[in-house]
Parts: structure tokens; C-alpha cells; sequence
């Protein structure tokens, strides 16, 4: 069997090219969509993905400004700026780089953050609203692996989808979305986790398989069902001995699945590219949004 390699940056580049129209639009209206991006600490990997984040909006005509804060800030100075940020009218979308230090409380930063600039779909409201069948805005990591579906044309409907990982980010948005009704859904959903019991059982019996645990290779060609299509959300970093100092792999060994799977996404280049694309997209819909709520005054 032939493995076909599901690549993100094609259909990151389709998205793009459709989102620019609407962007042009905006503009002529003088409304350019504008993320504020609130870092805190040092995380390396962190920081590569905020300033990633802003390139990507500043290249395609849009706008995101960082906010950094040393990881002994206090927390009530974080939630007073997103208060602030809630009230400005230029900015559409406020993200919060996870993971947070863990001396700040995580939920009571996120909440904090108003529903409809939350572009990241993390506020309850928002992750209700899914859990309803009636997103507002779907979290961009699993709103990107639905895209990878639709591009590739990979069948959802009726099939068995296991995931493996119960992160908030990641596995259960996509449980809530994959079980629903919808075009990309109509699954039957299995997600695992670290409490489950025989994950080699429940891994052999998928027909769609995401994992997204952050353990570098842990599923190889031997544990799956031949013509299963592969979802590694994992972006692990090994350190080597390079110039850069370190390499990217999976949750899967990629090689091994070659002529097992009916597909997979690579590491790095399949999943990854999709996560800042639907982020600049959930800021433009957010922008468009306050338009119309402009015009309807
Ligand atoms: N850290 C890892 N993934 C994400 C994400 O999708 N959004 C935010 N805010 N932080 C993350």
C-alpha cells in the first residue's frame, strides 16, 4: 500500500489565498483584523511559536502584538491588561500561549478573556457552544486536522475514530467535534488517555487514529490496522548534536507506518502549518463579526 503523505502547508496555502479576499475587504473598510498575543515566561518553544504567530498575520496583511511577562509577574496585572484588551476595539482576537507557569491559575486567566475575542476557543462559552453542535469559535489545532480531512478528502462519516490524549486543546474539542452531525463527523469516537486500559487494543481497532500525547515515536507500523489514516498531532523535540541543537519528531514513527497506513500527517509539516492558519482565520471571522455589529448599530 501506498501511504499517502497528508502535507498541512498545501492546504494552509488554499486557506490562505480564500482568507485574503476577506481580509482586502476589511481593509477597505479600514479594519485591519489585530491579535494580542500574551506570553509569559521563558518558554523557548513558546516564544518560537508567538513570534511565528505574528509573522504569519503581519505577511498576510494583518496585525499581532506581543505581550510579555516574566514568569513572577503578578497575576492580577495579566487578567487587568486583557480586561483592557477586552475593551479595545482594534484588537479581535486575545491568545494566551499556553503552557502557562504553574503558579498562575490557568482557568481564571483564560475566563478572563471575553468570548468573542477568544480566538482560541478555550473559554467555556465557547467550548459549550461546540459541545452544543454550534461553534463560535472551534480550537485551531483540531479546526485544522478537520481541514486536513475536507482537503484530502479523507472519509469521517460512520468510521471509527480513536484518540489518543484528553488534553483541552487538543483531544477533546476533537472528541465533541468528531462525534457530531456534522459534514467533517458523524464518527463513532473512542478517546483514550492515560487511565485507559489496553491502548494497544483500542490502537488496533481504529480506522482514524490522532494521537496527540507528546511521547516522541510511541506508535510504530506493528501496532495498527492496515489502511488506517494517521493523525500526529505530537511535536516533540530531541535533542542532537546539529547546529540547531535539536530535531522534531511525532507521537509516530512515521517510516514505520509507510505502506501500513492509508495515510499519515508528517512531523514537522502536517499538522503544525494548520494551527496558525486557523488562527488568523477564527481573528478575521472574529473581525468581520464586530463589522457587522459596527453597521447593525
Ligand atoms: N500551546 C500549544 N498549542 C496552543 C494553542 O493552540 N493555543 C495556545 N494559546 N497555546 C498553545
Amino acid at each position: 500500500m501506498d501511504t499517502i503523505l497528508l502535507n498541512g502547508r498545501p492546504v494552509s496555502i488554499s486557506l490562505l489565498e480564500k482568507l485574503k479576499g476577506r481580509i482586502n475587504k476589511l481593509s477597505t473598510n479600514n479594519v485591519v483584523p489585530k491579535l494580542a498575543a500574551i506570553l509569559v515566561g521563558n518558554d523557548p518553544a513558546s516564544q518560537v511559536y508567538v513570534n511565528s504567530k505574528k509573522k504569519v498575520f503581519e505577511n498576510h496583511g494583518c496585525r499581532s502584538e506581543t505581550f510579555h511577562f516574566s514568569s513572577n509577574f503578578n497575576q492580577q496585572e495579566i487578567i487587568d491588561l486583557i480586561e483592557k484588551l477586552n475593551q479595545d476595539d482594534q484588537i479581535h482576537g486575545i491568545l494566551i500561549q499556553l503552557p502557562l507557569p504553574k503558579t498562575l491559575d490557568s482557568k481564571k486567566i483564560l475566563n478572563s478573556v471575553l468570548p468573542e475575542k477568544d480566538v482560541d476557543g478555550f473559554h467555556p462559552f465557547n467550548l459549550g457552544s461546540l459541545l452544543e453542535g454550534n461553534p463560535t469559535f472551534i480550537p485551531c489545532t483540531p479546526n485544522g486536522i478537520l481541514e486536513i480531512f475536507k482537503f484530502y478528502e479523507i472519509q469521517v462519516s460512520g468510521r471509527h475514530v480513536v484518540i489518543i490524549g484528553r488534553s483541552n486543546i487538543v483531544g477533546k474539542p476533537l472528541f465533541a467535534l468528531l462525534a457530531q452531525k456534522f459534514e467533517i463527523g458523524n464518527a463513532t469516537v473512542t478517546l483514550c488517555h492515560t487511565g485507559t486500559k489496553n491502548l494497544k487494543k483500542h490502537i488496533l481497532e481504529a480506522d482514524i487514529l490522532i494521537a496527540a500525547v507528546g511521547s516522541p515515536k510511541m506508535i510504530d507500523g506493528k501496532m495498527i490496522k492496515e489502511g488506517v489514516d494517521i493523525i500526529d498531532v505530537g511535536i516533540n523535540r530531541i535533542d542532537d548534536g546539529s547546529s540547531k541543537g535539536y530535531h522534531l519528531v511525532g507521537d509516530v514513527d512515521t517510516d514505520s507506518v509507510l505502506g501500513v497506513a492509508n495515510s499519515v500527517t508528517p512531523v514537522p509539516g502536517g499538522v503544525g502549518p494548520m494551527t496558525i492558519t486557523m488562527l488568523l482565520h477564527n481573528t478575521v471571522v472574529s473581525a468581520e463579526r464586530c463589522r457587522e455589529l459596527e453597521l447593525s448599530k
